[in-house]
Parts: structure tokens; sequence; C-alpha cells
């Protein structure tokens, strides 16, 4: 495993859930933190949750959908703190209805936030990491891209083109020592989850420190070993 002590690492939605828990995993790595959202109050408690030093950790307020967003993202980051290491796109969106009820606004939203966001982080990203040396870009994915509930066609079919995204082009890169990764978790404890009536359903739910500590797992594999894919689903039912 390789010591990713100073590394930088982003992350987009980090303001609650499985992002704000994979910025305290790699708090205590000792990384620099670069988290991304909307909500400054909730960005802020994430920040400060992570117990870094005040000039080891920024918040970016940023709609992810848009270029300009993602740019800021990436630029702001360089700024501060001269690279990006480790990008880790987390933020997703997802809505739970019948294909007839999902408004034309919804499927844009799911597919700008969950795909083309990491599209233009990769624009922004892989011209600097191959200047840089390398890097590697950790895409969020979910279990529902293999198997999907019904009510979720929307977001499944999201996440299935995340994982061909983020395989075709790690191809294309894997070259250049950036390494593209997809951690795809089950059902998981997160206000997502709890909207889609996992919860009342029972499902089995993994914790965000799991889905995080396997993001970390992945971002310390020794430098030329690539874990392409990590599938993650609850062992048994915690008491
Ligand atoms: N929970 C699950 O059961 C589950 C299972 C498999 C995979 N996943 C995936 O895991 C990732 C995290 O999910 P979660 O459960 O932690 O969700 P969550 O609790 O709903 O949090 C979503 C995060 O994404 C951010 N976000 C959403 N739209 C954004 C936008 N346009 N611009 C910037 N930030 C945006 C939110 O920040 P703001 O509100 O501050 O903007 C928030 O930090 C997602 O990719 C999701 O698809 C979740």
């Amino acid at each position: 495993m390789i010591d990713i002590r100073n590394n930088i690492v982003v992350i987009t939605g980090a303001s609650r859930g499985i992002g704000a828990e994979i910025a305290r995993a790699f708090a205590k790595e000792n990384c620099k933190l670069v988290l991304c959202g909307r909500d400054e109050t909730l960005l802020n408690q994430a920040a400060e949750s992570c117990a870094l030093p005040d000039g080891d950790i920024i918040t970016i307020r940023a709609d992810i959908r848009k270029a300009e967003g993602i740019k800021r993202i990436v630029d702001t980051a360089c700024n501060q703190f001269g690279r990006v290491d480790i990008f880790v796109n987390n933020a997703g969106v997802g809505y739970r209805r019948s294909i007839v009820e999902v408004a034309e606004a919804e499927y844009d939203s799911t597919f700008d936030t969950n795909l083309k966001a990491v599209f233009l982080s990769f624009k922004e990203l892989i011209p600097r990491m191959k200047k840089q040396g390398g890097g590697q870009i950790i895409n969020i994915s979910s279990m529902a891209a293999q198997k999907s509930d019904p009510g979720i066609a929307v977001y499944a079919a999201s996440k299935a083109a995340l994982n061909k995204l983020s395989e075709s082009v790690a191809g294309e890169v894997r070259g250049d020592n950036i390494k593209i990764c997809v951690v795809a978790p089950g059902y998981t404890a997160t206000d997502m989850s709890n909207a889609s009536s996992a919860k009342e359903s029972g499902r089995l739910r993994l914790s965000p420190a799991e889905v995080a500590d396997a993001v970390v797992y992945l971002a310390r594999q020794n430098e030329n070993a690539w874990v392409s894919m990590v599938e993650m689903r609850p062992l048994i039912e915690k008491k």
C-alpha cells in the first residue's frame, strides 16, 4: 500500500452522506482536502469534522452540472495546493418514480450530475494529471448499474453509463500513469436511500464509512496495481 500523506484530494458531494465520510477518511490519512458541494453550512460542518489544520482544507460551493463549476473546483484546488492527486467524483442524485412520472428536468439533472459532471472532470483533470506525471480519479457508481429495483430506471441508466465512460477513458489514460477506478456500493444509509424507501422496506444498507474505507483502500493501492472496479454489498444486517 502506498503512503498518501499530503496528497491533494478533491471530493465532490462532500457536504453530507458518503462524500463527507470520504473526506473524514482521507483526513485520517493526513491528506490535504478540497470539499465541494452547494450547501455552505453543511460543507463547513463537514470540513470542521475533518479536524485538519486550516491551511490543509478548503471548501468550494459549486454546481458540478456546469462546466464552469467543475473548472472552478479544479482551478481553485490547483491554485491553493499546486496539483490534484486524487479526485473523487462522488456527488450524485436519483429520483424514485415510475418512468412515466419522471419529469424531463429530473432526467436531465440525473444525467448531468451523475455522468456529465464526470465527463467535465475528465476534460479538466486529464491534461493536468498528464503534466504532473499521474493521478487517480475515483468515481462513485452504484450496484443499481448491474441490477436495478423498479422506480430507479433513469438513475440506474446514468450509473451504467458512468461505468462504461470510466472503463473506456481508463484505457485511454492508463499509459499516462492515471488510474480511473469505480466504486459501486449497494444501498447505503444516507439521505439518498432514506428518500428511496430502502430504509422502510428493510433493505440491508452499508454505512457511509464502509464505502469511504473502500475508496481510501483503492487510493492506497501500489503504484502499478490498478483495481478498476469495486462492487460492495452489506454482508449481514447489523443489530
Ligand atoms: N445512498 C445510497 O444508497 C447509494 C448507493 C450507491 C451509490 N450511491 C452513490 O453515492 C454517491 C453519494 O450519495 P449519497 O448517498 O451520499 O447522497 P446524498 O446524501 O444525497 O448526498 C449527495 C451529495 O451530492 C451533492 N450534490 C448533488 N447534486 C450536486 C450538484 N449539482 N452540484 C454539487 N454537488 C451536488 C450534495 O451536495 P449539496 O446538496 O450540498 O449540493 C451532497 O453532498 C452518489 O453518487 C450516489 O449515487 C449512493
